[in-house]
């Protein structure tokens, strides 16, 4: 497994090597980030991952700072799952101007959900996608990324961002690692105590019951039942942001009397000083 910095060392190592299939992380790898590097191996000649904490998705009270960074046992776990490329560039090699342009993606995605409580978080993603895509692909005719599902909002966003600049890459989307108990992997579930980990799968457990209820209680107003999963996470301690029934083709709201369109429902709560978010298909 090679470990490149520079933008054109990777373009030197992709030189000749066929499609890429590429996974762009944060870092601070788990089961989930390993599951989706197994499956880009399927769909590509060379495996790619990046592994770069983007100072531009966080919001200037967020944990850019504290968010944890293990780059040898990240490449350890990267090189056992026969992953071919490491990009890890530092800030300066990826943006050596302050990076000016930015990607805005449309509003109806992106400033609702994730976006509200975010703002500008999907900018900053869609800009650092767009540049590590130009990183990877754009010297290898296109290729295939791999993206998990947790961050269900953030994969739509980015299909959006690839199919309106017709950007060679094929977008491939993953169901969610979970744990035993039925916590997402995640990243952020490295700051939870031992007892906030022993609670941390209620989110979940509210998504289950608030999809149950959905498509056992027809008559309800959706608006009524996610109150309800919004005050029995509350109960427990939480403070959820949002629990919220969406299509999920566009993450807008199911409109009444509609013809029945394939849901999800979206969660984000905080446990703690902990925010960990969640989905569900249903
Ligand atoms: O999902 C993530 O880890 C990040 O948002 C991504 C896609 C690597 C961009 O920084």
């Amino acid at each position: 497994m090679q470990i490149v910095q520079s933008i054109d060392a990777l373009r030197q190592t992709l030189a000749g090597r066929g499609r890429p299939a590429f996974v762009p992380t944060m870092g601070n790898l788990h089961e989930g980030h390993l599951s989706l590097v197994r499956h880009a191996r399927e769909h590509g000649d060379v495996t790619v991952a990046s592994i770069f904490v983007n100072r531009l998705q966080f919001l200037p009270h967020e944990d850019f700072d504290s968010y944890p960074r293990t780059f040898e046992a990240d490449c350890a776990a990267l090189q056992a799952q026969g992953c071919d490329v490491v990009f890890a560039p530092k800030e300066l090699d990826l943006y050596p101007q302050p990076q000016t342009f930015k990607v805005q993606p449309n509003p109806e995605l992106a400033d609702i959900l994730e976006g509200h409580f975010r703002p500008g978080f999907f900018t900053g993603v869609c800009t650092v996608v767009m540049k590590l895509f130009a990183c990877v692909f754009g010297t290898t005719g296109g290729g295939v990324a791999v993206f998990g599902k947790k961050d269900y909002q953030q994969l739509l966003v980015i299909r959006h961002m690839v199919q309106q600049f017709a950007l060679p890459v094929q977008i491939i989307g993953m169901d969610t690692e979970r744990a035993a108990d039925g916590l997402a992997l995640s990243s952020r579930n490295a700051y939870l105590s031992a007892e906030q980990r022993t609670q941390a799968c209620a989110l979940y457990a509210q998504l289950q019951w608030l999809a149950g209820q959905v498509q056992g209680n027809g008559a309800v107003p959706l608006e009524q039942l996610e109150a309800q999963a919004v005050e029995r996470l509350s109960a427990l301690g939480w403070a959820p942001d949002y629990l919220s029934v969406r299509q999920r083709d566009d993450l807008q709201r199911p409109a009444a009397g509609a013809a029945p369109s394939p849901l999800v429902v979206l969660g984000a709560a905080r446990l703690g000083s902990t925010r960990l978010i969640d989905n569900l298909e249903f």
